[in-house]
């Protein structure tokens, strides 16, 4: 297992979880800067957006369909002290939820993709678009009026495709946030209703 310290938070990484990258850090900022009320991340991994905005929110809601990444969640929140604000669920996507409502909604989904899924921290499937497109056609139902929700994507999964669906979906989308990398941009969306 490794340690890191990030910022003032210190994250516990277990092996078998996805290791806090660039893309990570990209929505930690845009999360943080606007967090309020009740925020579900999805996809949370070692739990490390959640991390930041716990000390603005309400309560954090952290889905991740691998065990470990939920291990991993839990112990990073009780030794930042935040244990108390959040609420963890092994599961697919939205599927654990029904009948409930946040201000704040997050994901870094798995957006690269291969021939063969390997492993789900990180393969998206067809270009990349499986967990993006289903959370975009999904989103709406969960989110508050006057709620904000965060995407990461890569230019290569194509985001006029992201921001076309999210149009045909009655939402609003926008780049709120971009960095250069040597291949590839990393974007971060807001979708607003
Ligand atoms: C790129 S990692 C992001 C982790 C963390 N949010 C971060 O930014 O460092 C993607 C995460 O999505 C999870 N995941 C993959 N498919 C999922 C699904 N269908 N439902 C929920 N989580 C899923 C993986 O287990 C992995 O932890």
């Amino acid at each position: 297992m490794k340690r890191v310290k990030i910022r003032d938070r210190t994250i516990l990484i277990y092996p078998e979880v996805y290791e806090p990258a660039e893309d990570s850090l990209m929505l930690v900022d845009a999360a943080s800067s606007i967090a309020f009320g009740d925020h579900l991340d999805l996809c949370c991994g070692t739990g490390i957006v959640g991390l930041f905005t716990a000390d603005k929110v309400n309560s954090v809601t952290a889905i991740d369909i691998n065990p470990n990444a939920i291990k991993n969640t839990k112990e990073n929140f009780k030794i930042n002290g935040f244990y108390e604000k959040l609420n963890v669920i092994i599961g697919d996507l939205f599927t654990p939820l029904k009948n409930v409502k946040f201000d704040i909604i997050t994901i870094n989904p798995p957006y690269l993709w291969d021939e063969e899924p390997k492993d789900v921290s990180w393969n998206g499937g067809v270009e990349g678009r499986k967990i993006i497109d289903r959370f975009i056609k999904e989103v709406g139902n969960f989110l508050n009026d006057d709620g904000k929700a965060l995407l990461v994507q890569s230019t290569l999964n194509d985001v006029n495709k992201t921001l076309s669906l999210i149009n045909r979906m009655g939402l609003y989308g926008r780049v709120l946030m971009e960095q250069r990398f040597m291949f590839e941009g990393i974007v971060v969306i807001e979708v607003t209703k």
